[in-house]
């Protein structure tokens, strides 16, 4: 777990390709400016290829069950929920990569947003409906689409993170998308590149003499 004096930049990657993928590459470049503005950053890498676990009837019911009275076992089934939970509320800027799989989000990162959205810890119900409890923050959420258009009736991904992330509390969500990689893969990172540079500006290119 980061410490927490130090600025802590947590990044979430959830393509299942390890190599050639286009969303790691384009969080590398987020990760790559945010240490130019935050040198002593910590980064800690939450990679969901390796899957963080599906919940259960035994995670609901210790999820339901008040803290105070939780035995042993239902401690334990909370476990790695409470971990990325606490993760996830560590970090002062979060990076979420993720492609466009079946028209939404990867399994993976549907079974971390299982995980994360934890009544009483990450939001809770009120007379007015849901609260977010964890503090707002910047989390860039860099994306790719094979030919989907982001915005399209289609596309149950971009406006779903960004619903998931209010529910918890985090408003700031700034899109940094590639789309349609299928035609032209250059092109749509540099498209993406071009939404990146609007947070988070790349280096000037030195004038030549
Ligand atoms: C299993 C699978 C399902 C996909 N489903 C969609 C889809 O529904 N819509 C779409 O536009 N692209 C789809 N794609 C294409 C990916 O979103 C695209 O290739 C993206 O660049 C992958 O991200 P990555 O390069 O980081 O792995 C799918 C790709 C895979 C492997």
């Amino acid at each position: 777990m980061p410490d927490k004096g130090s600025f802590n930049i947590l990044r979430i990657d959830a393509s299942a390709r390890r190599d050639h993928s286009i969303t790691r590459q384009l969080g590398d470049t987020v990760i790559q400016r945010l240490l130019r503005e935050h040198p002593q950053a910590l980064v800690t890498l939450r990679d969901i290829a390796e899957p963080v676990g599906f919940i259960d009837a035994d995670w609901v019911q210790a999820s339901l069950t008040d803290p105070e009275t939780r035995d042993a076992q239902q401690r334990d089934a909370l476990g790695t929920s409470d971990h990325l939970v606490r993760e996830l509320d560590a970090a002062d800027v979060i990076v979420l990569t993720t492609p466009v799989y079946n028209f939404s989000v990867p399994a993976s990162l549907k079974a971390w947003i299982d995980m994360v959205c934890r009544a009483r810890l990450s939001f809770r119900y009120t007379e007015h409906g849901p609260a977010g409890l964890l503090r707002d923050r910047p989390v860039y959420v860099v994306m790719a689409s094979g030919g989907m258009a982001f915005g399209s009736t289609a596309d149950f991904a971009s406006g779903y993170l960004c619903h998931i992330f209010a529910f918890i509390g985090i408003h700031d969500v700034r899109m940094v998308q590639a789309e349609r990689t299928g035609s032209d893969a250059d092109s749509s990172t540099r498209a993406a590149l071009d939404m990146l540079a609007h947070w988070l500006p790349g280096r000037a290119i030195p004038a030549t003499a």
